[in-house]
């Protein structure tokens, strides 16, 4: 029987006893903020059972989607070395909400199992909990099964829970006797679970309502069983998948134990990815997302393994979808979104991977001797090589390893300290100014991330160095509230600036400051009037711009989050400065970011921001936060309670700044630079709301006023730019030929010959004449043989020399000796080669002196 036929042929049996077909849930539980995943088929009627929801029907049948690869049923880490393990699998399941319960669940499963699926009665065992006497007397009385095959069992086999909370009972499970010969004898195939409590967070349980039935049957491995393959993975559900493996591997299933886990993993994990992305889930470093990234990477480390080193897992998700579109026809629309994940993805990974790996290798064979992989090689890989901690530890354990983590802390925390020291030495050069005030008590409460505004008193006022009393018109200085709205630059958000206004004064606030711990100065001008100490002021910002730096902050944190997702996590925040018009966000990286990146990493954010997440503020202590997966940037300073800013499901950063409160405030994103800035650090600027509005409105301006000027549509612009450049190069060439023919003319046409002692001597003086040209003359010139060419060049005061010989005259001259010595006269010097030399001088108006000599020269040479 075919994996769609026991589907088809258990939800039709159950159909028929009156029950509703219920079509399977997303795998992302839709309101069960207690569970990842959906991890068995009760999940989607949990309210049902809890009697919170009514459904118009009391019995149920499902064909469930479930992944188990977090919580209490987590089976990631035994996905291929056993036979039956899955993380994404489907489960066959009736459901009685205050129907039905014990008697008719076991007669049902019965019926199905020996009629329907036709296993014969006499391989049939039970289990049931040891204190459940009712269900005992139904198996041994209504069934007729003898008394030893029901074995008795405790909590760990006979009771089921859904999670550590949640509808729970005991359960009875069925099992197939396989035979002596078969290593898995007895093989549980469905589980009956007696919903009869609830467990509450204390641990205690509770009664449910009514009694509730559960089953779950796993298709995969029924159809294992039916099929008669030796494991969960040859059956025809998933078979195809391994293939898939064999094809890209160019490896054999069946023959090598490794190999075949590295199958079993490709095809388990591609299912669950597939899955979980056609069910909405995008890889990321939070929660769900980071479910589904870890599933990839391990499916690639296995991949890896087998010998495969490029992407391919997007391939395999046509596989997936083939065998899977009938039961869901979902996937078949999703497909091309699903493939494009998953194959950025692994492409984003296998970079990590072929620069890590070799490392990785040589760090496992230098610590076997050890028995465990040092903490500073640890951090090395995951701080250098943003290699995931979690994978790395799996791979260690396979080596028989394990992690330091201990002395991976130690140098996590060695470098978190060697920032705040570089970070302690630019606070501390703060004015003792502030120290006084601090000592006199004086302190500013920041009340900014809820008002703009507040009536308050002036505290101190402080001009240049000192603490005065007051401040008159046209005087610049810093005033000290008691409370205020004004957030002081930190944590690269740029200082608020906006208004103080008192009975008689006006002073303007360009920037606020926190010169030391709770102190918060607001430096500006009295524009009228005199401000003293002691009155009573209202302090207000700029509304606007503080809105323009809410969204630039918000948006860091998605920018942030993008980066890592498109480039990998060893992406890590080098530096940030959040102002009103723009943002600039330094990060590490190792190379330039293409067209594509750049694209991918904006198109990230504008996702988001259209998402219109929530942007969740929270205090919390620094270890939970770290715990809970908020990313802490090492040049911050944090103290014991830190704020964690979550944006969706999206970012989850330690920040102190000002935030909007959904992400659609963001409006819209735009990248506008991406630069280096240093060896491995990158930096973009970005613009976010109306200055990115004003930038794309800018740049679509001058795009249009270009193709204005060149005469040509917006898209024809860079070929038209391209064909101008080349045409600007061509016409250059062919000025440069048309001067070297003009400079010929001239040399032709004023230089002197004369003939001595059977040589001819030609010289002549020009007025800036390249040199390479003069060279070219030269040599026709010398050509015709017993020839001396003597060339000079001035220009602005100077002179260049040529001299060449024809090869007949280098046994009796040196040009270079002649250089040499005509370069005397002319206030300089010269060298090259016997037959011809180059050479120069600062006197050019001498031009006729050398000459003189080298008539000598050759008078008397003989
Ligand atoms: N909910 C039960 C299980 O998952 C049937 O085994």
């Amino acid at each position: 029987m075919s994996g769609h036929e026991i589907r088809e042929l258990f939800l039709s049996f159950f159909e028929k006893k009156g029950h509703t077909r219920v079509k399977s849930a997303p795998l992302v539980p839709e309101k069960d903020p207690t569970l990842l995943f959906v991890n068995a088929g009760m999940v989607p009627f949990k309210d049902v059972f809890l009697g919170i929801e009514k459904r118009p029907y009391t019995r149920a049948v499902s064909c469930q989607k479930c992944l188990r690869v977090s919580g209490k049923h987590n089976d990631l880490e035994q996905v291929g070395y056993t036979s039956r393990h899955h993380t994404f699998f489907e489960m066959l399941g009736n459901f009685s909400f205050g129907d039905y319960f014990k008697e008719l669940a076991i007669e049902y499963a019965w019926e199905f199992v020996t009629e329907y699926l036709r296993i014969p009665k006499e391989k049939i065992y039970v289990s049931v909990y040891k204190e459940d006497e009712e269900a005992f007397k139904i198996w041994r009385d209504s069934i007729g099964l003898p008394e030893d095959r029901i074995w008795l069992l405790g909590e760990e086999d006979n009771f089921w829970q859904m999670g550590d909370t949640g509808p729970c009972g005991p359960s009875s499970e069925i099992y197939i006797d396989r035979g002596p010969e078969h290593e898995e004898r007895f093989l549980e195939i469905w589980n009956l679970v007696f919903m009869q409590y609830t467990r509450e967070k204390d641990g205690r349980l509770l009664p449910l309502p009514k009694p509730n039935i559960d089953t779950g049957m796993g298709l995969e491995r029924i159809s294992s069983v039916l099929q008669g393959t030796k494991t969960n993975f040859e059956i025809d559900l998933i078979r195809p998948i391994i293939s898939f493996a064999e094809e890209v591997s160019q490896k054999e299933y069946g023959k090598d134990f490794m190999t075949d886990v590295c199958m079993r993993v490709i095809a388990d994990h591609l299912r669950a990815m597939t899955f979980a992305i056609g069910d909405g889930v995008i890889p990321s470093n939070l929660g769900r997302g980071y479910v589904i990234r870890r599933i990839i990477r391990r499916a690639l480390r296995y991949a890896y393994r087998l010998g495969i080193k490029d992407s391919f897992l997007y391939k395999g998700v046509d596989v997936v979808v083939d065998i899977m579109k009938q039961p869901y026809p979902e996937l078949l629309q999703a497909k091309e979104y699903i493939k494009g994940v998953i194959r950025s993805e692994e492409e984003r990974f296998i970079g990590t991977l072929k620069r890590a790996m070799p490392l990785v290798e040589q760090v496992f064979q230098e610590s076997k001797a050890r028995g465990f992989v040092e903490g500073s090689k640890v951090f090395e890989l995951y701080d250098t090589y943003g290699f995931p901690l979690d994978l790395l530890e799996e791979m260690a354990k396979e080596e028989g390893l394990y992690l330091d983590m201990e002395g991976f802390r130690t140098h996590m925390e060695e470098q978190r300290e060697r920032a705040r020291k570089h970070f302690k030495i630019e606070v501390s050069r703060t004015s003792p100014v502030y120290e006084e005030l601090k000592a006199k008590g004086i302190s500013t409460e920041f009340i900014g991330y809820t008002h703009y505004d507040t009536s308050t008193k002036v505290l101190a006022i402080v001009k240049g160095e000192s603490i005065v009393e007051e401040l008159s018109e046209g005087e610049e200085g810093e005033l000290i509230l008691e409370t205020t709205p004004f957030y002081p630059e930190r944590g690269g958000q740029v200082g608020d600036t906006g208004i103080i206004l008192g009975k008689d004064f006006v002073f303007h606030v360009d920037d606020t400051q926190a010169p030391t711990e709770g102190i918060i100065t607001h430096k500006g001008k009295v524009v009228r009037g005199k401000v003293r100490v002691g009155q009573e002021v209202i302090a207000q910002i700029d509304k606007e711009r503080r809105e323009d730096i809410k969204r630039n902050h918000t948006a860091t944190h998605l920018l942030h989050s993008a980066l890592r997702q498109v480039l990998g996590d060893h992406v890590r925040q080098a530096g940030s400065l959040v102002a009103d018009k723009y943002l600039r966000f330094d990060f590490t990286h190792f190379s330039a970011l293409d067209w594509d990146q750049i694209r991918k990493v904006e198109e990230l954010v504008n996702e988001q921001i259209r998402k219109n997440y929530p942007v969740d503020i929270e205090e919390m202590d620094y270890n939970e936060a770290i715990k809970s997966g908020a990313i802490a940037i090492f040049e911050e300073k944090y103290g014991q309670r830190v704020r964690v800013v979550s944006v969706g499901e999206f970012s989850k950063e330690l920040c102190g700044g000002t935030h909007v409160s959904r992400s659609g405030d963001i409006g819209y994103f735009k990248i506008i630079s991406e630069s280096s800035v240093g060896a491995g650090v990158r930096r973009i600027v970005a613009k976010t709301g109306r200055w990115a509005v004003e930038e794309a409105f800018e740049d679509s301006k001058t795009l249009s006023e270009a193709s204005q000027l060149l005469g040509v549509k917006k898209t024809e612009l860079l070929s038209s730019i391209e064909k101008l450049l080349k045409d600007v190069k061509e016409k250059e060439r062919q000025i440069s030929q048309l001067k070297e023919k003009l400079s010929r003319e001239t040399i032709r046409s004023s230089l002197v010959k004369e003939e001595i002692n059977g040589i001819k001597f030609i010289y002549g003086l020009f007025e800036d004449v390249d040199m390479d040209v003069l060279k070219n003359e030269a040599d026709n010139l010398r050509a015709s043989g017993s020839t001396l060419v003597f060339f000079a060049s001035k220009k602005e005061g100077k002179v260049s020399t040529l001299l060449a010989l024809s090869k007949d005259l280098t046994s009796s001259m040196s040009a270079k000796e002649l250089i040499k010595e005509i370069g005397k006269i002319l206030g300089g010097g010269g060298g090259g080669r016997d037959d011809l030399a180059q050479g120069g001088g600062t006197k050019p108006e001498e031009f006729n002196k050398a000459v003189d000599r080298l008539r000598e020269l050759l008078k008397y040479n003989k």
